[in-house]
């Protein structure tokens, strides 16, 4: 084993979400970490830490809480502008879908940020990744979606490319296929042909995005679109995720399962149907009750999800509409809380099954080989991070084995 470069010794509780400890979080007890490369080379006890390159970094944890950096699954990053008008008109009785019928909605922040130049969408986005950084989040999706026409979508997921460059956190790059072009509502055939002629082909042969996403839904996407798009997405080797039965139940939980994605995600309305098609296929639902919250909408399912066998990550869906949300720790309140999901499932929530549904086999763990990406908290009981509701306890995130961020 080659000297570590970076020890985080005197944790008082290690989650490590791997077999490597005890229960369903891998709970060990006065533990440390050790990494080399980036990578981490040794979890366990004190004793048995390896030998230390001569410049290692050690952290003492003071007996405090570690656990694997977050996993955030759902969210839309780059976009300009707020809606903070259309929350307030949403408390005062209208709906998300009326609003977008009337040109506001997600159309109001296309405008936006068609109007802003790259730099005030690089800012914007930093910004944002910042706040997660500031929650724990090391591993970040990264959705395209708000400028709808092919050179814009581009545009996007350049950006994204930027920020993923500058780092220090980890995207993952979606395409977004979003809804409809407010001025092409009556031509919706030849805009799916043009998602599935150039727009795909155009992303992948530049590697923009690792997945493609559609939100099929009332008011956006039918299922025989989403469909056509899916298919010459999976073809060109993009992986797929799906915005879900939110508003409605379309069906789109069965066509997620059937299209083989590796997440459905919303699910506020999905039927048991659609819960069976998801467990059958190994779909993994990502539950955003930061939208479910901000639009009264009903809770979705967790606990029938998971009772039926699938596997359930959350997310924030960090966008300017239904969920203006950096906290992935306030979603594991509202899961705890409101979903009745137990405190591990919600930790393996946002950390490995969520790493596993972006593809991302070495996040959200902490054994040997996966990255050295981690969180030392505040607090010194993993139940602290939901029980204190709104509470930000990150106190030190590491990532690939360097301290990206101190509170
Ligand atoms: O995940 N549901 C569709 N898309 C986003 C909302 C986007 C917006 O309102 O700007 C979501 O909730
Ligand atoms: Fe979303």
């Amino acid at each position: 084993m080659p000297a570590v470069d970076l020890v985080v010794r005197n944790i008082g509780q290690l989650v490590t979400c791997s077999g490597a400890g005890a229960g369903p979080l891998g709970l060990l007890r006065g533990a440390a970490v050790a990494a080399s490369d980036g990578r981490v080379a040794y979890v366990g006890s004190e004793a048995g830490l390896p030998a230390l390159a001569d410049d290692a970094v050690v952290i003492d944890a003071d007996g405090a809480l570690c656990t694997p950096g977050l996993c955030e699954p759902h969210a839309h990053p780059v976009f300009a502008g707020d809606r903070c008008a259309e929350f307030a008109m949403r408390i005062e009785g209208s709906t998300y879908l009326e609003i977008q019928a009337a040109g506001g909605g997600i159309y109001s922040t296309v405008r936006h940020t068609r109007a802003a130049t790259d730099d005030a969408l690089l800012k914007g986005a930093r910004e944002r990744l910042e706040r997660l950084l500031s929650f724990g989040v090391t591993t970040c999706e990264a959705k395209s979606g708000y400028l709808l026409d092919v050179e814009g979508e581009l545009r996007l997921l350049r950006i994204i490319r930027r920020l993923a460059a500058e780092g220090p956190w980890r995207l993952s790059p979606t395409l977004l296929v979003h809804v409809l072009p407010e001025d092409r509502r009556e031509a919706r055939a030849r805009y799916v042909d043009e998602v599935v002629s150039e727009l795909i082909p155009r992303v992948v042969a530049e590697g923009l995005a690792e997945s493609c996403d559609v939100f099929c839904d009332r008011g956006a996407f039918t299922i025989e679109e989403t469909r056509a798009i899916l298919t010459v997405a999976k073809a060109r080797g993009l992986a797929l995720r799906l915005h879900a039965d939110q508003i409605a139940d379309t069906g789109a939980a069965a066509l997620a399962a059937e299209m083989g994605a590796r997440t459905a995600d919303h699910l506020e309305r999905v039927s048991t149907e659609g819960i069976a098609a998801l467990a059958a296929a190994g779909t993994t639902a990502v539950l955003l009750p930061g939208a479910a919250l901000c639009l009264a909408d009903p809770w979705p399912p967790a606990r029938a999800l998971l009772k039926a066998g699938v596997p359930v990550a959350l997310g924030t869906d960090l966008n300017p509409g239904s969920s203006m949300t950096e906290s992935l720790p306030l979603m594991m309140s509202l899961a705890c809380t409101q979903l009745r999901m137990r405190v591990e499932e919600a930790w393996l929530a946002v950390t490995r099954v969520a790493a596993d549904s972006l593809g991302r086999a070495d996040a959200g763990r902490l054994e040997p080989g996966s990255r050295a990406d981690l969180v030392l908290w505040g607090c010194d009981d993993y139940r602290h991070v939901p029980y204190h509701v709104g509470g930000n306890h990150v106190r030190t995130v590491v990532i690939g084995g360097e301290v990206a961020f101190e509170a």
